[in-house]
């Protein structure tokens, strides 16, 4: 409609101003035939009576020369006529002439007047014409005939022109109006016909056998060239990338070197029962559903909060305890904070202050001193803990996240050569928006004390970039993407992080059929019903609220969905303590009784609301039952609920509905990608979902799925981790090259 609006507009202001022109111009030209007419009129009027006119002015015989006039004016446009002396005089004149055209004062005073002496005047409101024809007698001017023309039927004729004028424009704006949406409809459809062929097309193999469509050989080539260049990586650094593949590449780069990992959640803890026994849970947190198949494929530890209820139950005396219960892969040790550092560090200056400004999701981020205070400290009993569990002097550490900002630098101070690789899960804001934190320099100080930065797209990169720019001293290395401070490089990259495969989740789970059968039995739903599924924490950025009310569209403009379809949102609480989050989760479920008290008939609700830490296994239930997914965060660094769901159907249905504002929607392009503010294109976007023919949604997902299997998590942390033996590997040979003569030996045995 916008679109129509935006062409209509200005065709129809030039329609308008043509018509405006064209009047004027045909109005100006009628005026002129009439006046030219009149003229004519006039003279042929007085030349028919000319020799009688000639002889009765001559001899100024007044009576005989009023018949000769009336005779003139009983053409019904002559208003009256006057006959004038040589000197001006009138000699006789009509009963209608009007005063003001008397002869002597349209004469001059001796008489003398031009020939054909013509003007416009109006008498009363009525529009006339003056005509003054002299009148000869042999060669000597007898005197003047005054003719008055009545042009009022001019004015009549020229309005109803302009009329016919006003008509003819508007009829052709009607249609120009008319054309135009319909050529735009049809070249819109045509357009997103071709787009749609072309995609669903180039994703799957017809892509190779079709030759149609503008686009769609350079589409399938541009794609076959990428897989190509995936697969040829792969054969030449040795297959698809695997735990097994990153195994291998770890012992080759960094002999010996175990993996620390520092993350404040970790990936399991143990939890207090009411009857006293005690339970392992996995936390909701994309952080460590990417992590922990690294983890188990490199051993190692991961330094974590040990914020269960029963973790310092389960823990040696050095705090350790193995995971993942009865696997025992790696390590994980736990720190244990005090309620001040909890609320200072996790709460405030983690949750309260960096989440919210790495996010546009309309939360104001607070910055207090005191939670600075208890976030440097715990930063640095962290940076202890990575000093007390590794075992030589340069280890290589991952450190994970906004909660450790100040990190790195603090390991590189105590293990200068440390292989510091930090990961930043959240987006990074623009140079402007990190203004607002007043600890600005230190946050960016802290972090680039990594050999490795990354960050999940390069928008982030550049924004990072902006921002050492802004706020330090330091040189930007942009061609080689590095920052250098103090003579030390850090490599700042994007690493879009991803999921493992082949998935252990989707591969422990039962079959669709029967997830599905009993998904839509535990929700109580008939065996037709089409059902949406939604997995989050309960957090502002993640659109939740958006969502519900698209869904709340849907069954607006959709009745016929009424009864039938229902949205079953998993939603695990979280970072409660905060404000904004409990008015969140107060919010999410007012909509939710809102919107089925609205639709609910019988036993039917369109919205199923379960809130709870699921575990792993029942969230790919729901996610292999569905047959839509919407994940519609307002701002995400990538969103992994996104890959798992299309891990999670290896039976290549479903459809997935992404926010344009998620990292993951820059690799998963096959998906229905929606602008979650927008309720209109959202709900538009479910009801494609659930009526998208089952080929298509085939084609769809097999395409994501051939994208995530080639980038999981283990390419993540390969490309990561090469890249840290390659900045190890500079920094030694510049070491040696500095040492002097002995160095070239030194050169020589690195390369050789
Ligand atoms: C995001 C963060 C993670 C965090 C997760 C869960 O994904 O990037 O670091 O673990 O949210 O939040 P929580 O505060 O419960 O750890």
């Amino acid at each position: 409609m916008r679109a129509h609006v935006r062409v209509l507009v200005p065709l129809l202001a030039v329609l308008a101003l043509l018509a405006f022109a064209a009047t004027s111009l045909l109005n100006r030209a009628a005026r002129s035939w009439f006046e030219r007419d009149v003229a004519t009129r006039a003279r042929l009027a007085v030349s028919g009576a000319r020799e009688a006119l000639a002889s009765r002015l001559a001899t100024e015989d007044r009576g005989r020369l009023g018949p000769l006039l009336d005779a003139i004016v009983r053409d019904e446009h002559i208003l009256g006529a006057a006959a004038c002396g040589p000197g001006g005089a009138t000699l006789a004149q009509t009963r209608g002439l009007p005063a003001s055209f008397a002869c002597d004062a349209v004469l001059h005073r001796d008489g003398r007047h031009r020939r054909d002496f013509d003007f416009s005047d109006v008498v009363g409101e009525r529009a006339v014409r003056v005509s003054v024809v002299p009148v000869r007698n042999e060669d000597e001017q007898a005197g003047s005939v005054v003719l008055v023309h009545d042009m009022s039927y001019a004015a009549r004729r020229e309005a109803s022109m302009r009329r016919l004028t006003l008509a003819v424009f508007g009829i052709v704006a009607v249609l120009a109006a008319f054309l135009t949406v319909l050529s735009q409809r049809v070249s819109w459809r045509w357009w997103t016909h071709e787009l749609r062929r072309v995609l669903i097309l180039s994703t799957g193999a017809r892509a190779s056998r079709s030759s149609r469509g503008p686009f769609q050989p350079l589409l399938a080539d541009v794609r076959r060239m990428a897989s190509e260049l995936v697969a040829e990586e792969s054969r030449a650094s040795g297959g698809p990338w695997s735990a097994a593949r990153l195994q291998r590449m770890l012992q080759r780069s960094f002999v010996g070197e175990g993996v620390v990992v520092v993350a404040n959640r970790e990936p399991y803890l143990h939890q207090r029962r009411p009857d006293g026994g005690v339970e392992v849970m996995r936390p909701s947190s994309g952080l460590v559903t990417a992590l922990e198949p690294v983890m188990r494929a490199c051993s190692g530890t991961w330094i974590a909060h040990g914020s269960g209820s029963a973790d310092r139950d389960t823990v040696d005396r050095n705090d350790h305890v193995t995971v993942p219960p009865g696997e025992d892969s790696y390590t994980l040790r736990r720190v244990w904070l005090s309620e001040d550092e909890e609320r200072g560090y996790y709460y405030g200056l983690a949750n309260e202050g960096l989440w919210p400004l790495c996010h546009a999701a309309h939360a104001r981020p607070t910055f207090r001193a005191s939670d600075w205070r208890e976030y440097r400290r715990v930063n640095e009993r962290f940076a202890d803990a990575v000093c007390q569990e590794v075992s030589g002097p340069d280890p290589i550490v991952l450190v994970q996240d906004y909660h450790f900002a100040l990190v790195p630098a603090l390991i590189r101070a105590r293990l200068p050569r440390a292989n510091v690789i930090t990961f930043w899960h959240i987006p990074w804001p623009t140079a402007e928006q990190l203004g607002t934190c007043p600890f600005a320099k230190e946050l960016l100080t802290g972090l680039l004390g990594s050999s490795v930065l990354g960050f999940h797209t390069q928008l982030h990169c550049n924004n990072f970039l902006e921002s050492v720019d802004r706020f330090l001293e330091a040189r930007i290395d942009r061609e080689g993407q590095a920052v250098v401070v103090g003579g030390r490089e850090s490599l700042v990259r994007s690493y879009p992080i991803s999921i493992d495969w082949p998935n252990r989740a989707a591969e422990s789970a039962p079959p669709v059929e029967e997830c599905r059968r009993s998904v839509l039995a535990e929700l109580g739903l008939r065996p037709d019903a089409l059902l949406g599924v939604g997995v989050d924490r309960l957090d502002y950025t993640k659109g939740i609220e958006e969502r519900l009310l698209a869904v709340e569209r849907l069954l607006e403009r959709s009745p016929r969905l009424r009864g039938r379809f229902t949205f079953v949102q998993l939603a695990a609480p979280s970072r409660s303590l905060i404000e904004r989050y409990r008015q969140l989760d107060q919010g999410v479920e007012a909509l939710v009784a809102r919107i089925n008290g609205r639709f609910a008939s019988g036993a039917w609700r369109p919205i199923a609301l379960l809130r709870g830490n699921h575990a792993p296994e029942a969230v790919f239930r729901f996610l292999r039952a569905a047959d839509v997914c919407y994940v519609s965060s307002l701002h995400d660094g990538m969103n992994l609920v996104a890959k798992e769901f299309v891990a999670a159907r290896d039976d290549e249905r479903g459809v997935l509905v992404l926010s344009r504002f998620t990292g993951a929607a820059r690799e998963l392009t096959e998906a229905l990608i929606v602008n979650p503010y927008d309720l209109e294109e959202a709900s538009a976007a479910l009801a494609t979902a659930v009526t998208m023919p089952a080929q298509e949604q085939e084609e769809r997902m097999r395409a994501m799925r051939g994208h995530v299997a080639e980038f999981n998590v283990y390419r993540w942390a390969g490309r990561m981790l090469a890249d840290a033996a390659r900045v190890r590997q500079r920094g030694r040979l510049s070491d040696r090259l500095s040492m002097g003569p002995r160095s070239v030996e030194s050169v020589e045995e690195v390369h050789g």
